[in-house]
């Protein structure tokens, strides 16, 4: 099977069931059983349970394919690689906020080509395959278009690595006076599918993991929008930033010179 579609369905069965399990498993107060690069990147015993299942269910789909998941890492090579965030926004699901997904992408010799998300609490699951547009629900999805940056809703994410705190407050703090407003939702998957709704109309983060963006950057890329790094670069852990054309560029300029992939 190469085509994107199938994986798209495919994928899009495994997160509406962990979804499901997510949801009925939450317990009240779920417990930090560990922190990961700093003491607020939090993991609950259900991240975990939840990546096990999602790879159970690619093994068993596809007993071939790759596997990077944000908890367990790499298992297994070949042209097909799974990319799976289990609970994207894990201090949401911590607290109970209704913005946490189940992030599931599908490389094929390194192009993403199949996505979804699934928004669990809302209840919304986004899904993209390579050429075939970004849907939600049946619905296709196209980001806004011929947004000034002053006009803008800017979407944003602070990346939990040590040391970064000071610098993304330091860039938040140029860009708040300059745009509509700044939203920070918790869930960069979640985010990246609010640009492609036309929900926000850019995003910007420094310090997301590739899991943290694949899938919702193909649903982004799908709805019309340009997904990206700084000075041409593609996007990366370092800097990403989404938005539909010109208002990336307009976005871009802005964080340039900031240089907000700069160290602490
Ligand atoms: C985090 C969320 C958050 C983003 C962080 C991510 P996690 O993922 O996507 O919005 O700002 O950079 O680490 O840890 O909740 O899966
Ligand atoms: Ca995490
Ligand atoms: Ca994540
Ligand atoms: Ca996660």
């Amino acid at each position: 099977m190469t085509d994107p579609a199938r994986f798209a369905e495919l994928a899009e069965e495994i997160a509406r069931e962990a979804g499901a399990m997510l949801l009925d498993k939450r317990p009240a107060r779920p417990e930090v059983v560990q922190t990961k690069s700093s003491p607020t990147d939090v993991v609950t015993a259900l991240d975990r349970t939840a990546e096990d299942l999602i790879r159970s269910r690619i093994r068993a789909a596809r007993p071939h394919d790759a596997i990077l998941g944000e908890e367990h890492g790499t298992t297994g090579d070949g042209a097909v690689r799974w990319i799976v965030d289990p609970i994207d926004g894990t201090v949401n699901f911590l607290y109970g906020l209704p913005e946490w997904s189940v992030s599931i992408a599908v490389e094929v010799d390194g192009q993403v080509v199949a996505a979804v998300v699934n928004v669990v609490p809302r209840g919304e699951v986004f899904t993209a395959s390579l050429g075939n547009g970004a849907w939600l629900d049946g619905e296709r999805l196209h980001c806004n278009t011929g947004v000034p940056l002053s006009q803008a809703l800017i979407g944003t994410g602070f990346g939990y690595q040590p040391g970064r705190r000071a610098v993304q407050a330091e860039v938040l703090a140029h860009v708040l006076p300059r745009v509509r407003d700044v939203r920070r939702g918790g869930s960069c998957a979640a985010d990246l599918c609010s640009v492609a709704a036309g929900r926000l109309d850019g995003f910007y983060e420094r310090g997301p993991q590739y899991w943290d963006y694949a899938a919702g950057g193909l649903i982004a890329t799908e709805a019309g929008a340009v997904i990206g790094g700084l000075h041409g670069k593609p996007h990366s852990p370092e800097m990403t930033i989404c938005a539909a054309p010109g208002l990336f560029e307009e976005l871009h300029d802005l964080l340039a010179p900031l240089n907000p992939e700069r160290d602490a």
